[in-house]
């Protein structure tokens, strides 16, 4: 009788939305070979946005740590991570823990691995921006990750000479593409077929009819005190525009609704709405003429989508965008702001020059390419 070779346990963490949209490529991935045991864990560090994800990628976790508190601080939520996830790694003895980007949840999960000398594997790697409150804490998240993991997946050549520069061990990097790209792919592919999964914009379109449309999202904690007031201010002013119309799904940290309620509830044109579901942000990026953000996921989903994305950053770990000039980083001041979607409105030239599909993160293969590397891993 044939031996079979004893499958890895791989534990995949991740507790926020743009992980999940990130990750559910590689847990599908992972999930279709025979040569894993796949164990999810949630921390839920968010939690209605976290759940639209894993409902529409049919993903129902092993262990929700359920942690999610109302205007969480960075130290309860990092301290109750820590612990929760330490627990499921004693219970689940992985072989790998995987997790993706920089937030509290991915530091977290590699240290709690650590503590265990379980190697972890890093999707999304090598991202820098060089200053460690810009953004923050992800900056410092991402660096601690990068000295804990045994492997590194970096979206983009420009990541992994980040990690190179960093004296990570050349062999332990490797170029993937962004998994971002393979989820965007993936739930393209889910609209076509069933249409109804995204037509509750629909509504907004009518009203919107004729008006060229600025798909706005904001939720930056270097930007509360200050910074999103700035924002507000800005989009008082482009709508003022009888010809805009600005779609702004509102992040549910009640520092980001407390101050666009006051500042825009009352604008005819400006819809602050409820976070959308992936299918109907994906919705949104297609509608959109001009998309106005400081996600991290919107710099990489628009310039696959040949769509203007304004940065409000002062900084980004994210240059590729810029460099293929879909993407521009225009900071938080309302006037540079207001100057440079103007720009684009009234300008063809300006608009048609940045409006052009570009892949700098990836071909959307990156979640197989990733599960092949672990596999191989010893
Ligand atoms: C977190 C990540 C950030 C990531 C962002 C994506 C950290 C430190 N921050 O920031 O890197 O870019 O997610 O969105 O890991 N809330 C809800 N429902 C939800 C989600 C959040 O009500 O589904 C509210 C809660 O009041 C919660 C607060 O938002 O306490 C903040 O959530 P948290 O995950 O701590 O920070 P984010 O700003 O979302
Ligand atoms: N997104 C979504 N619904 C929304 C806003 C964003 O599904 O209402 C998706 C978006 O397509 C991207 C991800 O969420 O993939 C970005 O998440 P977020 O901006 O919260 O975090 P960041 O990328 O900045 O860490």
């Amino acid at each position: 009788m044939n031996e079979q070779p004893a499958r890895k346990t791989v534990l995949v963490v991740f507790g926020t939305r743009p992980e999940a949209i990130k990750m559910f490529p590689v847990v599908h991935a992972l999930r279709a070979d025979p040569r894993f045991r796949v164990v999810v864990c949630v921390s839920a560090q968010h939690r209605g946005m976290l759940d639209q994800v894993l409902a529409i990628a049919g993903i129902v976790p092993d262990h929700d740590l359920d942690l999610m508190r109302p205007d969480q601080t960075l130290d309860s939520l990092t301290a109750a991570l820590l612990t929760g996830l330490g627990r499921v790694m004693d219970a689940e003895r992985p072989d790998w823990v995987m997790v993706q980007g920089d937030t509290a949840t991915a530091m977290a999960g590699a240290l709690a691995a650590y503590y265990r000398k379980v190697p972890v594997a890093h999707v999304e790697a090598g991202l820098r921006s060089h200053n460690i409150y810009h953004p923050w804490p992800e900056e410092v998240n991402r660096k601690i990750i990068g000295s804990i993991a045994a492997l590194h997946f970096a979206p983009t050549e420009t990541a992994a000479a980040a990690l190179r520069a960093e004296n990570v061990a050349p062999g332990t990097i490797h170029v993937t593409g962004n998994t971002v790209i393979d989820a965007l792919h993936w739930v393209t592919a889910r609209i076509a077929a069933e249409p109804g999964l995204a037509s509750g914009l629909a509504d907004l379109a009518t009203r919107f009819a004729g008006k060229r449309i600025i798909g706005v999202t904001s939720h930056r904690r270097e930007n509360f005190g200050g910074g999103l007031e700035a924002i507000a201010q800005a989009i008082r002013t482009i709508a003022e525009r009888q010809d805009v119309a600005l779609i702004f799904p509102v992040h549910p940290n009640p520092n980001v609704g407390r101050v666009m309620d006051a500042a825009l509830a009352d604008l005819p044109n400006v819809a602050l709405i409820e976070p959308l579901d992936y299918p109907h942000f994906a919705r949104l990026l297609a509608m959109a003429d001009i998309m106005l953000t400081d996600s991290g996921g919107v710099q990489e989903e628009a310039p696959a989508l040949g769509k203007p994305v304004l940065v409000m950053r002062e900084t980004t770990e994210r240059p590729e965008g810029v460099e293929a000039g879909t993407a521009l980083l225009v900071g938080t001041d309302p006037a540079r702001i207001v100057t440079e979607i103007f720009t684009l409105l009234d300008d063809k030239s300006a608009y048609s020059r940045m409006a052009k599909a570009h892949n700098p993160f990836g071909d959307g293969k990156a979640a197989p390419r990733i599960v092949e590397l672990v596999a191989n891993a010893g």
